[in-house]
């Protein structure tokens, strides 16, 4: 099993059903041909091609990055290593708790609790006085045999970012959230329905069927309003 490979197979899955499933799936192997770190770069590219969220010149930071495949797809797409000299050039932020081999044009913030003061404010150093227009969180908290908790862990994780989109993101950024499904998902929902236009659940087709994945996505940030 390869180092990025295991990164992406927090699941909760025994070692080697995760393996068998791995190898019938078409998204890995896809991931193989085109050089990305793992299949979760065709959730991003899915969400993208569906909701356009990431365009040339944006600032995205990506919450719980590692291996990088989302990394990779919002360098692309957002032009972080100028790539296409006739489109601004973005910038792209890529935090997490594990170790990151680098990646063309990307911030990296590896090893990195996108919950401490201490790694937040790290971001707002590297954006300087610049806003982000999108805040993407694939965290997920190391899964425990027990799926309320799991639950919890993760919609914690979800309001972390919501509190930090506060004081980064762009008047009409864009916050794409996964979460495995449960009972707080609508008071997530709700919290994220007071600083944002419109909230949809997304499941690309990436997503495993049988996995309570889902993404929130916030479109139109503009923070709380004052009555
Ligand atoms: C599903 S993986 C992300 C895959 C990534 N989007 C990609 O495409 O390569 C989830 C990641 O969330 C990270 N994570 C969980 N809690 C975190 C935290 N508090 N701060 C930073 N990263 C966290 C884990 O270390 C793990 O690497």
């Amino acid at each position: 099993m390869s180092t990025a490979h295991r990164k992406c197979s927090n699941k909760g899955v025994s070692s080697n059903e995760w393996l068998r499933r791995q190898m019938r799936d078409i998204y890995v192997k896809q991931a193989g041909k085109e050089n990305y770190r793992c299949r979760s770069a065709f959730k991003l590219l899915q969400i993208d091609e569906k909701y356009r969220i990431l365009k040339p010149g944006h600032v995205v930071i990506d919450c719980g990055a590692a291996p990088g495949s989302w990394c990779q797809v919002a360098a692309q797409k957002v032009n972080a290593y100028g790539q296409d000299a006739c489109q601004p050039r973005g910038t792209v932020i890529g935090i997490d708790l594990q170790s990151m081999a680098p990646i063309d044009g990307v911030h990296l913030l590896p090893l990195c609790d996108f919950t401490s003061e201490a790694t937040q404010h790290r971001v707002r150093e590297i954006l300087k006085n610049k806003k982000a227009d999108v805040l993407l969180s694939d965290m997920a908290p190391a899964a425990t045999g027990v799926k309320s908790h799991n639950h919890e862990a993760i919609v914690t994780l979800c309001f972390s970012v919501l509190t930090f989109s506060l004081s980064v993101l762009k008047e009409g950024g864009t916050i794409v959230c996964k979460l495995w499904s449960g009972g707080d998902q609508p008071r997530l929902e709700k919290a994220m329905r007071a600083i944002c236009d419109s909230v949809r659940v997304v499941k690309p087709s990436a997503s495993r069927g049988d996995s309570a994945e889902i993404f929130l996505m916030g479109k139109g940030f503009h923070g709380f309003r004052t009555p």
